[in-house]
């Protein structure tokens, strides 16, 4: 919910920058600047400057740079009006919010959950530390654990009462709303009872980025039969179990600096590592990994190392997870752990050196789903070959061409396979997906129907009309074509002015455009084969995997020069039209975007750039309405 002009001023005005910045790293003053070794990067210079004249900050080492919200964003990996509102409260400003009822309302409901969660949070803190109980039963497991004052503080360990309301009591005297309470999961109402969800528990608060804690994972004391090990809270507007990672909070800052974040399984997982001083551990405690909890980790390291135990459970959740830490286009890398461990355990019996020593044992996914395939397979050829299509198929996920580039070369080396064989598997899988997931773009009569506020994805549908001119381009490039020349020739000059959204597609048509005009086009067979051409390897695959729909029989009689029409039909020209007005769709919507956001921040600055972007926007249109028009005419044609 947008802050109001008024509020927004009011921060800007508090703000010092040296202040702000000076809560997250040590800063010296040093002449006019302020100078602090990067929180960004892992240096032993400082080489992170502050100019409190300029209100600007400027990191060289990862080169970034901003302004104070920036550094709030960017350390707490928040969003603009998110890093506005915590500095607001560092600086005790009221926050005025300005929008629809029904977000007031949203965000109202909210604040009201965080104010029983936080007060929940209190009382089972204070529980463990003060109550007869929490010194008998809560802090002794804990001492028994081996968990010291510092990390139970700064996890904010606590206990729930074996009683069975201590809560609710606590929270009908302090005059909390309980319908809040009861939407928070802490208190349960049943018929005429009212009782607490936590009992007899010890507590692991859960904190969003922010710091605020969300939910509960209760551990039981004792085991107990019919009892579960752990209680957690449900999910509620400010709980969302798949989007949040335990420990995350905490391990934000070490994640980053690392550069790395190494995923556990469990709650006392996260605590025992952060106390050994391995500081960059989260759990996704209970449920399976999400790709939110990827994308999540994601704003502060792209390296994941996954912490799974050795039995068949482990080793699959580990599989499951790295094709998903693939496809968010991060890097996994694999520690398995004895059997029957987890890291907790390991380290309380093995200790410090061991455990590190485990841990630099990571292996990347290609050997570790090798190692794992293989086993004891040897040399039989049946597992061999099982073994190398699944590895494939988790290379196929991979977003990137580069990266997959490398991958199809480490997984050649490991299983001592040509990459083309590596690369025709990966076809086939591609392929078979394709049939399943219908690809076409949308006919653009359809497609004109759809505005693009109703979500159609421009972006997504213009890559396929990208690909399948570069498939043109790359088999039958070097064709002749009656009146036209070559035919890559000929489709260049079609789309001069159109350059590719899609970042692979776009580096292959600039190579095109820097072939002259005398020169041969590369054939298929030099894009697999030539070195010089690697770059471009993986992304012709892609392009030429999907079986060519053109049928290209008059290839057989060489002495006949075809037409254009001859070869594609009325194909081509409609290619061409339909990505240039796809793009300017995609334009289109960029701006309207641009120009909802720029309205949406109320700034007295933005006025300018809004109708700047206003006027491109009637311009874009018309030009849109031309294309439209005649693409209309050659589809009808
Ligand atoms: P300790 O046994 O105290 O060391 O806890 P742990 O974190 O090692 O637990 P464990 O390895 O048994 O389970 C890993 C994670 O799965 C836990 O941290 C919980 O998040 C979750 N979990 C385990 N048991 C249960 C259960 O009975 N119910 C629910 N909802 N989650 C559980
Ligand atoms: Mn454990």
């Amino acid at each position: 919910m947008p802050l109001s002009t008024e509020t927004i001023i009011k921060i800007k005005e508090a703000i010092d920058i040296v202040d702000v910045i000076g809560d997250y790293v040590q800063l010296k003053k040093k002449g006019q600047n302020w100078w602090a070794l990067s929180p960004f990067t892992n240096e032993k210079t400082p080489s992170f400057s502050v100019s409190p004249t300029k209100g600007i900050f400027k990191d060289f080492s990862s080169g970034k740079g901003g302004d104070a919200i920036s550094f709030v964003m960017e350390m707490d990996g928040l969003n603009y009006p998110e890093a506005l509102k915590v500095l607001a409260k560092k600086y005790g400003i009221e926050i005025e919010e300005i929008d629809s009822d029904e977000e007031r309302q949203q965000a109202s409901e909210r604040e009201s959950l965080h104010i029983v969660t936080g007060f929940a949070n209190k009382y089972f803190k204070e529980h463990l530390e003060n109550s007869d109980e929490g010194k008998s039963v809560g802090q002794s497991y804990l001492k028994e654990r081996g968990f010291l004052k510092k990390t139970i503080e700064e996890f904010e360990l606590g206990m729930a009462a074996s009683e069975w309301d201590g809560l609710f009591k606590a929270l009908d005297s302090g005059q909390y709303n309980l319908e809040f309470a009861e939407k928070a999961g802490l208190i349960i109402k049943k018929e005429e009872r009212t009782y607490d969800r936590f009992r007899n528990r010890l507590i692991f608060p859960i904190h969003n980025l922010s710091g605020k804690v969300v939910g509960f994972g209760g551990r039981i004391f004792k085991e107990e039969k019919n009892q579960p090990k752990y209680l957690n809270s449900p999910e509620s507007p400010i709980y969302h179990k798949g989007s949040i990672l335990y420990g995350l909070y905490q391990s934000k800052q070490p994640i980053r600096e690392k550069d790395e974040c190494i995923l556990v399984e469990g709650y006392t997982d996260v605590l025992s590592f952060h106390q050994a001083g391995i500081r960059n551990a989260v759990a996704s405690s209970g449920t399976a990994l999400t790709s939110d909890q990827i994308r999540l980790i994601g704003r502060f390291s792209k390296n994941i190392t996954l912490l799974y135990d050795g039995d068949e459970a482990g080793l699959n959740a580990a599989a499951r997870g790295l094709n998903l830490i693939l496809e968010e286009g991060l890097n996994p890398s694999i520690v398995v752990f004895p059997e029957k461990m987890d890291p907790d355990g390991f380290l309380r019996e093995k200790g410090f050196e061991e455990t590190q020593k485990i841990l630099d044992l990571k292996k990347d996914f290609i050997d570790f789903l090798s190692e794992r395939l293989l086993g004891g397979a040897g040399d039989d050829p049946v597992k061999r070959t099982a073994a190398v299509r699944e590895v494939v198929k988790s290379i196929s996920k991979v977003p990137d061409q580069i990266k997959k580039n490398f991958y199809f070369k480490r997984c050649s080396e490991k299983f001592g396979i040509e990459e083309s064989l590596l690369i025709s598997e990966h076809n086939k899988i591609k392929f078979a997906e394709r049939k399943y997931r219908d690809v076409r773009p949308q006919k653009p009569q359809d497609l004109g129907k759809q505005s693009p506020e109703k979500g159609v994805d421009i972006e997504k549908l213009l890559a396929p009309r990208e690909a399948e001119l570069l498939k043109i381009m790359i088999l039958f490039g070097n064709d002749e074509v009656q009146d036209h020349g070559r035919l890559a020739r000929y489709i260049l000059k079609n789309i001069e002015e159109v350059e590719f959204s899609h970042p692979s597609y776009s580096r292959l048509l600039e190579f095109y455009q820097g072939i002259d005009e005398q020169s041969q086009y590369p054939e298929l067979e030099d894009f697999f084969n030539d070195e010089a051409l690697s770059e471009f390897k993986a992304t012709v695959i892609d392009i030429t995997s999907e079986k060519y729909e053109v049928s290209p029989h008059w290839k057989a009689h060489q002495i006949h020069i075809p037409t254009l029409e001859e070869i594609l039909g009325d194909k081509l020209p409609t290619d061409i039209f339909r990505l240039k007005w796809m793009k300017l769709k995609a334009l289109i919507k960029d701006n309207q975007l641009q120009i909802k956001k720029l309205w949406e921040e109320h700034n007295e600055n933005t006025y300018d750039e809004v109708m700047k972007l206003m006027r491109q926007q009637k311009d874009l249109k018309k030009k849109e309405k031309q294309i439209a028009k005649l693409l209309g005419n050659v589809i009808s044609a």
